[in-house]
């Protein structure tokens, strides 16, 4: 059976845009590969988090995955900083990556772009090392991503081909995997941006704990167009077409379906119908998130797990430590 890996890192809250992009992708294909799924808590370090907050965090991200869906039958969930030897195989990676292609990395180039050099970490700089081994350690045939991170796991196949040539064939080359339709939800706001955790002024995004109240007049405000017909087109209609997208996805149907649907419905008609669904979907999902976490289950699945990472991990950072020749 193929591997699936992916992670989601625990800054600030869960939003729509993780769940449509990322979460429901895993939950799709969980059961046709052997699956892993993570909290990826050290990639929250390239920032300030408060350290209480950030445990919360973590342990939520976890009682959320079971929420939406992940089930442990299929999927190994886990805590990357459990796992020591991520850390370990991210050093030797770092040095096999060159300033020169993680400076292309267009998130650093973003996220760096404003400010003084003295401010940005240089974890900022080579997370994408420390990306690439989350998913080289555990030989990952697919990785699903929003398309933000689709460079990340693009690096990681680069790392894999150079190491191999180098040292022999050591690393399966991972494939991106990204969703047709949702790769990219976009800021209620501004429908040209991403829909982001770190959105400051919070109304153009949708957070999976919010007051479903608030999220359906977020739905019912979010920035449309003076063209007053329902229709998916990127360029000319963001606003509209993102709707069409989170409506879509959280249905189960296809953005032809959706179209159809709201084809002779004016503006009013249609965010009404999208807020509802959006409403319904985070109501259930929040009473699934409270039971799960009632349960106590979430320590339960996670020291369950550990020692299976943890010696696939060991495994194969000694294979790499053999090949490059350090230790005795
Ligand atoms: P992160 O935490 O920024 O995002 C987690 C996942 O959610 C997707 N996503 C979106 N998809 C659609 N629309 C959006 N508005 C949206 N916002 C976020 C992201 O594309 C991603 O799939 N570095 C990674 C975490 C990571 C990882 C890994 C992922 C660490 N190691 C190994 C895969 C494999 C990150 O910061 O994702």
């Amino acid at each position: 059976m193929k591997r699936l890996l992916s992670g989601i890192k625990p800054t600030g809250e869960l939003t729509l845009g993780n769940y449509i992009g990322a979460i429901s992708q895993f939950v799709k294909m969980q059961s046709n590969y052997e699956t892993f799924v993570f909290v990826a808590d050290l990639h929250a370090l390239t920032i300030y988090n408060d350290p209480h907050l950030l445990k919360e965090r973590i342990r939520n991200i976890i009682a959320m995955y079971l929420a939406c869906g992940l089930d442990p039958k299929y999927t190994t969930l886990f805590i990357q900083s459990e796992n020591v030897y991520h850390n370990n195989l991210a050093w030797v990676l770092e040095c096999n990556s060159y300033m020169g292609e993680l400076s292309r990395m267009t998130q650093f180039k973003d996220k760096s772009k404003d400010k003084n050099e003295t401010a940005i970490s240089c974890g900022l700089f080579t997370y994408p090392a420390l990306m690439a081994a989350d998913i080289l350690i555990y030989d990952a045939d697919v990785v699903p991503v929003g398309i933000d991170q689709k460079q990340h796991v693009e690096l990681a196949r680069n790392l894999a081909t150079r190491f191999n040539n180098k040292y022999g064939d050591t690393f399966k080359i991972p494939e991106p995997i990204i969703p047709q339709e949702g790769a990219k939800i976009y800021d209620l706001m501004n429908p040209n941006k991403k829909m982001s955790k770190s959105d400051e002024t919070g109304k153009g995004c949708i957070m999976l704990l919010e007051d479903p109240k608030s999220a359906k007049k977020k739905i019912m405000s979010a920035v449309t167009d003076s063209d007053l017909k329902v229709y998916y087109d990127k360029e000319n209609k963001p606003g509209v077409s993102n709707l069409l997208v989170i409506y879509s996805s959280l249905k189960g149907i296809s953005i032809e379906e959706a179209t159809e649907k709201f084809k002779d419905s004016n503006y009013g008609e249609f965010k009404k119908c999208v807020a509802f669904v959006v409403e319904e979907f985070l109501e259930n999902l929040q009473k699934k998130y409270r039971e799960v976490l009632d349960s106590g289950m979430v320590d339960k699945i996670l020291d369950e797990s550990n020692e299976k990472v943890r010696k696939l991990a060991e495994e194969k950072v000694r294979q790499v430590y053999e090949k490059i020749g350090v230790g005795r």
